[in-house]
């Protein structure tokens, strides 16, 4: 098989993947899986980053851009009434006429998130923290991308059943949550957090953003609405963001939060990232710090691709995201599994009796 040809199968397995949940990218993956040339343009990213999410995310730029009127016709999240009609040729006009600044994009960007709508999981789990050690927390953000779970304290949201918390927010996160959750009727208290991240989002800097934003499937139009949503938020008072590796600067922040609350440091789908001794490796770095201070730690991550955290899994190849509470009191490391969730918080099935 060509590269080329490699690159077409790509597109055709991805347009089988994602058709249940994004109808317009599966139709255009299917259509480039045919069109060499448009497929072959991936070919310009570096091979760990060679995958049909980064073209898709190069076009959906440029269509942020207004490169691409009669292509943002289709996407459902720009208009209210998407144009019923191909969205192919449009798409491989655009990819035709900018090939070049689309190169661009695929040789030097890799795709980046942040997920709001994990807060909604963080927060059962902070609330836990809250009572049980009646201090602020001050949360320590690992992996946290442009900042926008810092800001969990500012958006609202809607459990199903269980109702409101927080608000009002022009940032309102609905989770369906089974089981014994324990809500807060109130925002836990908190003092101002921290985020880590080897290459962090400034939220002020417009392109950084878009590329953000382009990273969002448009046919997920509420996740990339609500991404915008916060996306203001921060910028009217950004957090407090530092660049550095997970392992090399987490305990130094934790130290610093602990001077203004009970520090918990979280992770959401960040340790995937590191291999899996640079995951036993940050586990160790809060063993450590936790000699000094008494810590906890919030994680939703995914068992099979974090072999090297403590988090029990009911299988090793457990796809789901799990959420748990890891406390240190006393420097005693105790592990609980609160529940698995959706990766982006739209549900959450708690499973601890108490959490504590
Ligand atoms: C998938 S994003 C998740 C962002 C955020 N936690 C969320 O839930 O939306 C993973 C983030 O981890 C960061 N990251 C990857 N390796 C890292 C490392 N060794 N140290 C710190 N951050 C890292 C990436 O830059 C990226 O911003």
């Amino acid at each position: 098989m060509t590269e080329t040809a490699e690159l077409q199968q790509m597109f055709r397995e991805f347009a089988v993947t994602t058709a249940p949940r994004a109808p317009l990218y599966a139709r255009l993956s299917a259509a480039i899986a045919d069109d060499p040339e448009v497929a072959g343009l991936l070919a310009a990213a570096p091979p760990s980053q060679g995958i049909p999410v980064l073209l898709f995310a190069a076009v959906h730029d440029l269509v942020l851009r207004g490169h691409a009127p009669d292509l943002a016709a289709h996407y459902p999240n720009l208009t209210d009434t998407p144009a019923a009609d191909d969205p192919w040729p449009a798409f491989r006009d655009l990819c035709h006429r900018e090939g070049p600044t689309i190169r661009g994009l695929l040789a030097t960007r890799h795709t980046q998130t942040n997920e709001i709508g994990r807060c909604a999981l963080f927060l059962p789990a902070f609330g836990l923290v809250a009572a049980q050690t009646g201090h602020p927390i001050t949360q320590v953000d690992v992996g946290t991308s442009a900042g926008l779970t810092l800001l969990w304290h500012r958006y609202g949201y809607e459990y199903e059943p269980g109702g409101a918390v927080g608000g009002p927010s022009p940032v309102v996160l609905p989770c369906s949550v089974r089981g014994a959750v324990p809500l807060p009727t109130a925002m836990p208290r908190h003092a101002p957090g921290i985020g880590l991240d080897l290459q962090p989002i400034d939220v002020t800097d417009a392109d950084a953003v878009r590329w953000l934003e382009a990273c969002c499937w448009p046919d997920q139009a509420d996740r990339f609405h609500r991404l915008e949503a916060a996306v203001e938020l921060a910028r009217a008072a950004p957090p407090e963001i530092r660049q550095g590796d997970a392992v090399a600067t987490v305990s130094a922040a934790v130290r610093e939060a602990a001077a203004h609350g009970h520090p918990v440091v979280t992770t959401s789908w960040a340790l995937s990232y590191l291999p899996e001794d640079g995951q036993r490796a940050f586990v160790a770095e809060l063993d450590r710090v936790a000699t000094e201070v008494d810590l906890s730690w919030v994680s939703v991550e995914s068992p099979a691709q974090t072999p090297g955290l403590p988090i029990p899994s009911t299988a090793a190849t457990e796809h789901l995201s799990v959420l748990a509470l890891t406390t240190w009191r006393g420097g005693e490391r105790r592990v609980h599994r609160l529940g698995t969730a959706h990766p982006h918080g739209y549900w959450l099935h708690w499973e601890a009796a108490t959490g504590r």
